[in-house]
């Protein structure tokens, strides 16, 4: 089979070769996907170097092939999507076939198209362990006990933050506050907050957050950008006791000696030193098993709208452009997808 091999070239720009390598052999917790279209996130480029290309995508949309003897839950021929181990240098979803583990693999609806489905994986595991499991906070199917939570999520038009509104939402959150600039309309037509900031040119953050937070007091909030000064207005406001989660590890000092807990999404797969402990990952491994079952039921439900799409032309061989702009922040409240079959060169 075919698979893209990215890297960067000498002057930092991502460029990309498809490459003939064997069909992976999943594993006896996995699943072997026939990849119909492939998703795209900053890490594609963010952790790829000049030397050694390799396939870094992997949000994955297609049918599955086979599955490893440990695998009851799915059988050839299945519509899913699937997040594959980041980082693992061979495979990928930037290809024909790719390898998940089951425990990250979730089946679509018919109705769900291939390109909507690509847009899911990463993101919402990400979301899920970070709201659930980082922040502690009840899961949407928990009874709803007394007074609404209150969150904060800075960030909301990135994919991260905007799927943390959607899981806000069915958790029952409130009042839902978020931080947006340019894209805020896709979080109003969904109203999926219910008070939404501007951070564009606003050195009123931390005010206006405590304004619309009406003397409740924030126990909970997520930084779904993470890059200073993100999250100090969201520490300015915490509780004493409150917890700040973000997606990118933060080192810039934060008020009343807030400290923000880096979620990463990879320790639904393993132990990734330093950013998470064996303890954690063992946790959420479990966590995404039980989190890709209830993907499963909103998706069949219809109570989970999928990301705004952009289909990259050439398949395969539009991604390095791709990832090029998403390298640049040209890409705005959009996730790039690419159609396998519209490679050239298979
Ligand atoms: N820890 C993990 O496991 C994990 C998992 C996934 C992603 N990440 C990281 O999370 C970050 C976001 O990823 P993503 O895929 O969600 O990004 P993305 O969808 O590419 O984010 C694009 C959006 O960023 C927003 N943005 C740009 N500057 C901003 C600012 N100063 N304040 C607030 N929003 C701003 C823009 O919103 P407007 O158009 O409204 O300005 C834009 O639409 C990346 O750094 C990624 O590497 C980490």
């Amino acid at each position: 089979m075919k698979e893209l091999q990215v890297k960067n070239d000498a002057n930092g720009k991502v460029v990309g070769q498809l490459v003939e390598v064997p069909i992976p052999t999943p594993g006896p917790n996995d699943v072997l996907i026939k990849v119909a279209v492939t998703g795209t996130n900053p890490k594609d480029w963010k952790y790829i170097n000049t030397e050694k290309a390799f396939n870094s995508g992997d949000d994955i949309a297609g049918t599955v092939e086979s599955v490893g003897e440990n695998v009851p839950s799915f059988r050839p021929g299945d519509r899913v999507a699937a997040f594959h181990v980041m980082l693992t240098q061979t495979g990928g979803s930037f290809a024909e076939y790719a390898v998940a583990p089951a425990t990250t693999t979730f089946h679509i609806p018919r109705n769900l198209s291939f390109e909507d489905a690509a847009t899911i994986p990463l993101v919402a595991y990400t979301v899920g362990i970070a709201l659930y499991q980082d922040l502690a906070l009840p899961a949407p199917w928990a009874r709803k006990d007394g007074e609404p939570v209150p969150l904060v999520v800075y960030g909301g038009t990135t994919s991260v933050g905007l799927t943390a509104l959607k899981f806000a939402r069915l958790s029952g959150f409130s009042p839902l506050i978020t931080i947006a600039g340019g894209s805020k309309d896709v979080i109003a037509r969904d109203n999926l907050a219910d008070v939404i900031i501007d951070y564009r040119n606003n050195p009123n953050i931390a005010e206006e957050i405590k304004k619309a937070l009406n003397r409740k007091e924030l126990l909970h909030a997520f930084d779904a950008f993470s890059e200073s000064p993100s999250a100090e207005p969201l520490a300015a406001n915490l509780s004493p006791k409150g917890k700040l989660v973000g997606i990118l590890p933060y080192k810039q000092e934060l008020p009343n000696g807030h400290k923000l807990k880096f979620a990463y999404v990879g320790s639904g797969h393993q132990v990734y030193p330093p950013y998470n402990t064996e303890e954690e990952s063992k946790a959420d491994q479990d966590f995404v098993q039980v989190f890709s079952s209830y993907l499963e039921k909103i998706l069949r439900e219809g109570r989970f709208k999928t990301h705004p799409i952009e289909v990259l032309p050439g398949g395969l061989n539009g991604i390095p452009e791709g990832l090029n702009r998403l390298k640049q922040q040209k890409v705005k409240a959009s996730k790039l997808v690419a159609r396998i079959a519209e490679t050239q060169g298979l």
